[in-house]
């Protein structure tokens, strides 16, 4: 492993990775984006001038240009972030959600199939250059909702209900095609709801932050009780490491890290360590289709490859507020403009 493209590298998870490569593996990045509403080069200001860092601002679905950085930069391993990932967002535009998160993805692995395969005009040949991987970041969401008890397991059936999960679920599907008819070394994780540095605010835990730093009222969907599996988003990092080091090829790998938690304990949680007041709370019409819990059952990635992860919630998300409340600048300039229009649009 050499030459490692990390597409959506400018989005949350993406950043936090580009980072944590950065810091403990001597490899090449090339981060492809293209800098979406929710891409954001100043996540990755520190690391710019960087030798072992590049930054390539292109679309996932631009055929030429994933071919030609696949031919300049040798690339040998891919770590497909590159996603809309907000389900909000996928409830109002669907449709940038296929192209994007499935076609993209294919897009992806037909580029990566051909610089590959040893005999590439063989169609039947499944032989690959040694040392090749292509890793998609996937999410939970895949399995659908559980009930009161239960934890998804990665043999639990894939069963979306939003058309962001029904998007990642056929991109997973299309990632498992390549390696049983192709025999493309590849991986799957799938990982629960990440927190920490860099989030947009549209996700719960930094909008919920900012509206509160603002004092603004905080929307919590329904009666609040939906339940999320959290993880901090360095811990989704050192999984993944694992997972491209260690795991076997075509296997799915589930992350998580026990730590289930009602959207209402979070908001509440968020308020008093803000010192602010619970009437800001503003319960608002549920989001249609709303998964109501999702919990990972993490044995496989524990058990065979070794994984665990760093950080209580606890820690993590003391950690994270910290982060937002010294991190104006970033935040600020983040809700303004674009911003503005999409929230008064989703919450009016
Ligand atoms: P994000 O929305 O913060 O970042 C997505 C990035 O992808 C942005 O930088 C954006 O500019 C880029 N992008 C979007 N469309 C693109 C395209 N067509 N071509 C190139 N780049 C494009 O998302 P995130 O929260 O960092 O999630 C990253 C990945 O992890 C996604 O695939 C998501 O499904 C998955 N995931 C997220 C979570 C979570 O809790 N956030 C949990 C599990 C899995
Ligand atoms: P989100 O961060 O959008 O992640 P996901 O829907 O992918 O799990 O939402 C997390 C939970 O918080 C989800 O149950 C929806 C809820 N939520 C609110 O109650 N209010 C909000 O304003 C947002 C953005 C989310």
């Amino acid at each position: 492993m050499k030459n490692i493209l990390v597409t959506g590298g400018a989005g949350f998870i993406g950043s936090n990775f580009v980072h944590y490569m950065l810091k403990n593996h001597d490899y090449n990045i090339i981060n492809l984006d293209a800098l979406t509403y929710a891409g954001n080069l100043d996540n990755l200001s520190d690391v710019e001038n960087d030798p072992k860092y590049t930054f390539v601002k292109a679309d996932i679905r631009d055929k030429a240009a994933i071919e030609e950085v696949f031919e300049k930069y040798s690339i040998d391993t891919v770590v497909n972030f590159a996603a809309e990932s907000h389900v909000d967002r996928s409830i109002t535009e669907p449709e940038i959600f296929l192209t994007t998160n499935v076609l993209g993805t294919q897009n992806l692995l037909e580029t990566a199939k051909r610089h590959w395969k040893v005999n590439p005009d063989d169609k039947y040949s499944s032989e690959f250059k040694s040392g090749v991987k292509f890793l998609q970041v996937s999410t939970d969401e895949t399995y659908g909702a559980l009930g009161k008890t239960g934890m998804f397991t990665e043999t639990t059936p894939i069963s979306p209900n939003s058309p962001y999960s029904a998007s990642k679920a056929s991109a997973d599907l299309v990632v498992r095609a390549y390696h049983n008819t192709f025999g493309m070394p590849v991986n799957i994780t799938r990982c629960s709801n990440n927190y920490g540095p860099y989030q947009f605010p549209e996700k719960l835990i930094p909008l919920m932050i900012n509206n509160c730093r603002n004092n603004k009222s905080l929307p919590v969907y329904g009666d609040g009780m939906q339940i999320r599996d959290w993880l901090h988003v360095s811990d989704h990092c050192s999984a993944i490491d694992t997972v491209l080091h260690k795991g076997k090829d075509g296997e799915i790998y589930n992350i998580g890290g026990n730590n289930e938690k009602a959207n209402i304990e979070i908001v509440k949680l968020i308020i008093s360590t803000l010192g602010k007041s619970e009437d800001l709370i503003e319960y608002v019409k549920d989001r249609p289709g709303h998964d109501r819990r999702y919990a990972i059952d993490n044995t496989k990635i524990t058990t065979e490859l070794g994984w665990s992860p760093a950080y209580t919630f606890e820690q993590g998300i003391k950690e994270t507020i910290e982060w937002y409340l010294n991190n104006e600048q970033w935040i600020n300039k983040i809700t303004s403009g674009e911003y503005t229009k999409y929230y008064e649009k989703m919450y009016k």
